[in-house]
């Protein structure tokens, strides 16, 4: 028998464990893992960061990184595709600056910007935690592996 405390850590436990195995292996599994548990249940505490950390095998200061850089807490404007492009180390080496510079053209705006028909904002972010896929580019919840320049204006037209 437990009580209520317990009970609610018992249920909270299963509901990461549920999701860290379905995330696990994913390509951007961590930040899904994190999205999905955010929309499903709301608020995230340090024990789920620890617990992420250790399943992803990443350190927490890693996961706080990565959760602010994607500005994960914060909730995406109605009709606004939201386009990261990955410049963490990994996806640099890989040529991601290119296709930042590819997004840059194709959208006519720079990091920071909003599209002038108010479609698309891009940013740059440090890490989204697909660096084996990188260069990797999420737009809104999507992740997009192994990215180059001459699959940019592709990607862009399916969320137009
Ligand atoms: S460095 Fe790009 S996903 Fe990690």
């Amino acid at each position: 028998m437990c009580n209520d405390s317990d009970c609610g850590r018992d249920s909270e436990n299963t509901r990461v464990n549920e999701l860290i195995t379905k995330h696990k292996d994913q390509p951007g599994g961590v930040l899904n893992f994190f999205r999905e548990y955010m929309e499903k249940y709301g608020g995230l505490s340090g024990e789920i960061i620890k617990r992420a950390a250790e399943a992803f095998d990443r350190e927490e200061t890693e996961i706080e990184d990565l959760l602010y850089s994607c500005n994960i807490l914060r909730h995406a404007t109605p009709g606004l595709h939201r386009i990261s492009v990955c410049m963490g180390t990994t996806c640099y080496l890989k040529g991601a600056m290119q296709v930042l510079k590819a997004f840059c053209g194709e959208l006519g705006v720079s990091p920071g910007e909003t599209t002038a028909d108010g479609l698309f904002y891009l940013e740059v972010v440090r890490c989204l935690g697909a660096c084996d896929f990188g260069p990797s580019v999420m737009v809104d919840n999507e992740i997009h592996p192994h990215v180059d320049p001459t699959r940019v204006a592709s990607i862009i037209k399916s969320y137009s």
